[in-house]
């Protein structure tokens, strides 16, 4: 058995410097991590190994760029930590269980994650398959619950933008296309598509909650909307350029597989240097979303560029 607590920030130890994007992430993950632990589920009998294999996944650290985000734009809307930090714990959920079974066998067959061995290997497939649908429910009761927002209709709004992310027309869409896209040529127009459904979605969701629960109006909204939504991409072209790149013990999971799958990458098909360049544009670009935020939008303008600098 795997423990059950946990007590560090994996991801932060090995990237500890000055960096103030680092340094703020630093910050949502400690709260974050601390409301995952309480919103894990108790069990009173055999079904704990499901919840031990959620509870090995969820700490095994990460960057937790998708809580950021939410927590940053939830304070661009004035909305109160408390209500923020629910959703940006659902959030984490709902993408750990994504990576969880993009790990599996039958889908990119990575044996490692998050510096550790994935939770098919450290546990068994049916086990893995049940963490992450246990993880993608949690997260639509954590949205639904009181606590989370006082006005129903704010909560059903989340659940509601967060279940289309997720869908055929967002996550689990982009994860089909990138299976049956393996050795195959596609062109920029349809890896774009593919890359903005199966990342960028949920990175629009983690931007645009924060919006949702401060009932923002509709230019801002749009504004942090458009935001994630360059931010979203240019974080998929890093990860592929990672894969090539770098290695596994950096990286923390398997390097080189994109390559060796047949992967259709900007990457693949353009090469680094001009996948590069686009990847630095949608920053610029994304960037100028927020200038009507002016100040306040400061740590989301350092986490763009964070994305497409980081070495991990
Ligand atoms: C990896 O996401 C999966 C992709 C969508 C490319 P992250 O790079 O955010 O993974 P963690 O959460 O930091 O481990
Ligand atoms: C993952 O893309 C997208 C999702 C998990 C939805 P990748 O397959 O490139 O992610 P990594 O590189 O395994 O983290
Ligand atoms: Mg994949
Ligand atoms: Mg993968
Ligand atoms: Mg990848």
């Amino acid at each position: 058995m795997p423990p059950l607590t946990w007590t560090g920030i994996n991801w932060f130890m090995i990237n500890s410097n000055n960096d103030p994007a680092i340094l703020a992430l630093r910050n949502a993950a400690a709260q974050v991590e601390k409301k995952l632990i309480k919103l894990l589920p108790k069990a009173v009998d055999l079904e704990q190994q499901v919840i031990d294999a959620m509870a090995y996944a969820l700490m095994a650290g990460g960057k937790r760029i998708r809580p950021f985000l939410v927590m940053e734009s939830a304070g661009l809307f004035g909305v109160g930590e408390s209500s923020a930090v629910r959703v940006a714990a659902a959030v984490e959920c709902v993408h750990t269980y994504s990576l969880i079974h993009d790990d599996l066998p039958c889908m990119d067959d990575d044996d490692m994650r998050r510096g550790q061995p994935s939770v098919h290997k450290k546990f068994d497939e049916a086990t893995a398959v049940l963490a992450g649908d246990a993880l993608l429910t949690l997260a639509f009761e954590i949205l639904s619950h009181e606590e989370t927002h006082g006005d129903a209709r704010v909560r059903c709004e989340l659940i509601s933008y967060l279940a289309r992310a997720l869908g055929v027309n967002g996550m689990v869409g982009g994860q089909m296309f990138d299976l049956l896209a393996e050795n195959q040529d596609l062109d920029k127009i349809r890896i774009t598509r593919l890359q903005r459904m199966k990342t960028g979605a949920l990175i629009v969701f983690s931007g645009e909650a924060g919006a949702i629960l401060g009932k923002a109006e509709s230019r801002r909204r749009h504004a942090i909307k458009c935001y994630a939504h360059d931010v979203g991409l240019a974080f998929q072209i890093a990860d592929d350029l990672l894969d090539e790149e770098s290695n596994s013990e950096e990286i923390g999971k398997t390097a080189g597989k994109d390559a060796a799958a047949g992967k259709a990458t900007l990457v693949s098909l353009v090469g680094n240097n001009q996948a590069r360049t686009k990847a630095d544009m949608l920053t610029d670009q994304a960037v100028k979303h927020l200038e009507v935020f002016g100040h306040k939008a400061e740590n989301l303008r350092n986490l763009a560029k964070f994305i497409i600098n980081r070495a991990s």
